[in-house]
């Protein structure tokens, strides 16, 4: 009889917890389901380089290895871009909602950049990535 209160409450907890964080993150949850809307042309590539180096090097280095030249000063360098997981484990939409609002250090962009420039930035950024 005890094991089986303390079970529910264990599963009561838990449901709470999930419910919890699913509102939390509901944003994210979403934006794991977005597609990038823009094709992967050479054209989207161009815009997000240009996009890149203007608002995005001193930071991440102009091939995204995380060696800005404000790098250095950051309490965390950027990871290298180059490596971030392809989808599923890393869908467009959570990486465009990393680069909309912020990740710690690094600011949001969501009052300075377009969606379709966005997504622009994640054509560059996918392109990094060594092909398979
Ligand atoms: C002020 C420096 C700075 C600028 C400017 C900056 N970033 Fe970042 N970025 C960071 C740092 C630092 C991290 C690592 C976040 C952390 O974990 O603290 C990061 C992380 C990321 C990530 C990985 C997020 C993840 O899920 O791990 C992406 C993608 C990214 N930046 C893209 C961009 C793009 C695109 C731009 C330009 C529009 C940009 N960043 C501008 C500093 C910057």
């Amino acid at each position: 009889m005890q094991n089986r209160l303390r079970v529910k409450w264990l599963l009561a907890t838990v449901a709470v917890i999930c419910v919890m964080s699913g509102i939390y993150y509901a944003d994210l949850l979403r934006s794991a389901f977005l597609r990038n809307p823009i094709p992967r042309s050479v054209e989207s590539i161009a815009r997000g380089r240009q996009l890149f180096s203007r608002n995005c090097a001193v930071c991440h280095g102009a091939e995204g290895r995380g060696d800005g030249v404000a790098a250095a000063a950051l309490p965390r360098r950027p990871d290298d871009l180059s490596k971030i997981a392809p989808p599923p484990v890393f869908p467009d939409g959570v990486v465009a909602y990393r680069i909309i609002n912020g990740v710690k250090t690094m600011p949001a962009f969501k009052s300075t950049l377009s969606a379709s420039e966005i997504w622009d930035l994640l054509n560059f950024i996918r392109s990094l990535a060594p092909a398979k």
